[in-house]
């Protein structure tokens, strides 16, 4: 059968600040999943938070972009608003910012990755005998924050090991999003290990340009979908952070988990944290964490499945990054926030006035930068133009 993995996550308000979700919301969100697989819309679903972005990870057979399954999300978001706005709960709705889209979601708000293949384990795909993936989510972070541990995973031999070996040998096609272009989805498509320099000339920039997706050159099929949007772009104003998600498939003719996860060792820096407007590091958490510790750390969840050939999955999670070596990493990811943020607001700790534009900061910046005046009233007269005479 043709299987759809679709990976649905939404900001719709949390308790006490920005920090989780509450229980109701999250008890509405998975009594509407169960709701949705017995009507026959799902085959599975398991819900999970990171900070305070609830994540729904789906299987059907309805292909991407699908009408009644964005719909479904979407109503669903709504419950969970409605919830969060009955008990007060903090930034209801965030992140639902179209009025009522009418056919599938993306551009809307909500974070939406989803890959389609062929789920035959038993009888025909000779190159996926069995079906892993893990599902990304992140919470504080700038839309471009898997862009260096994903290009690691999957093009450095020195993070993936496995690259040496037959098929994966052959490299994967990045499909890289400028997520400044707002006339459409923009994209380019480059290939590791030729174009390596191109995809870090472009992956260097967290902000502008990020993986869409990555595709496997020994088979075509396709290894990762990612959410890259940017929500100020949507919103023309600055409503919380982009805060991508990724599913990824792993091992056969993809990266083991441990190659696609070890870069996250990393805790490397991105934009994101508090008011979406500093620069710190990316912490690996277990699902269900919530925001609290100090700062605001950019969080991201790992929650790996196995598929059955019935395409059910729910029966078999496990949390990668709920393990003591990332406790060393969390601890990690915290001295370099601390340092970091001893010097405050100053030049790198907090993202450039670029990235501020659509924010409260670009109106501060606005008024003071208007009541800039030339030393002692001069300067501002134009000089007259000497001529060839003179
Ligand atoms: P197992 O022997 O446990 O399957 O481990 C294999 C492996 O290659 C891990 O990357
Ligand atoms: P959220 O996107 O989770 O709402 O975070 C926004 C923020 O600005 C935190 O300070
Ligand atoms: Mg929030
Ligand atoms: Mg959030
Ligand atoms: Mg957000």
């Amino acid at each position: 059968m043709k299987l759809t993995i679709s990976i649905l996550k939404a900001d719709v308000g949390s308790i006490g600040g920005h920090t989780k979700p509450s229980k109701r919301m999250i008890d509405a969100t998975e009594q509407a999943v169960a709701d949705a697989i017995s009507s026959g819309l799902l085959i599975d679903g398991y819900v999970g938070h990171t900070g305070d972005d609830i994540c729904m990870t789906t299987t059907h057979t309805r292909g991407p972009n699908d009408t009644d399954v964005h719909q479904f999300a979407w109503s669903t978001f709504l419950k969970a608003t409605d919830i969060a706005s009955q008990y007060g709960l903090y930034g209801a709705g965030q992140d639902l910012l179209a009025d009522a889209p009418s056919g599938n979601i993306r551009g809307a708000g909500p974070a939406v990755a989803e890959v389609e293949f062929d789920h035959d384990p038993i009888k025909t795909n000779p190159v996926r005998p069995a079906e892993s993936f893990f599902v990304l989510a992140a919470d504080k972070c700038g839309p471009g924050a898997y862009n260096l541990p994903m290009f690691l995973g999957f093009a450095d031999p020195m993070y993936c090991g496995g690259l040496m070996l037959p098929r994966l040998d052959q490299g994967f096609t990045f499909n890289v999003i400028d997520m400044d272009n707002t006339d459409g989805d923009s994209i380019i498509s480059l290939n590791a290990p030729e174009d390596y320099y191109k995809l870090a000339v472009l992956l260097r920039d967290n902000e502008r340009f990020g993986i869409d997706s990555i595709v496997s050159r020994y088979s075509g099929e396709m290894a990762a979908a990612i959410s890259a949007t940017r929500l100020h772009n949507i919103a023309g104003s600055y409503t919380g952070k982009d805060d991508p998600v990724a599913v990824v498939r792993n091992q056969g003719i993809f990266p083991a988990p441990e190659e696609l996860t070890s870069p996250y060792a990393k805790a490397h820096f991105i934009g994101g944290d508090a008011r979406g407007s500093h620069v710190m590091p990316l912490m690996p958490v277990p699902i269900n964490t919530a925001v609290t510790g100090m700062y605001c750390l950019p969080l991201v969840s790992c929650v790996g499945f196995s598929i059955a050939a019935d395409g059910t999955f729910s029966d078999s999670s496990i949390d990668f990054f709920d393990n003591q070596s990332w406790d060393h990493v969390r601890l990690l990811a915290q001295q370099k926030a601390i340092e970091m943020r001893s010097q405050g607001w100053s030049g790198a700790a907090m993202l450039p006035y670029g990235e501020l534009e659509y924010s409260g900061f670009r109106q501060s910046i606005g008024d003071l930068v208007d009541r800039f005046a030339f030393r002692n009233g001069h300067g501002a007269e134009v000089p007259e133009k000497a001529t060839a005479d003179d």
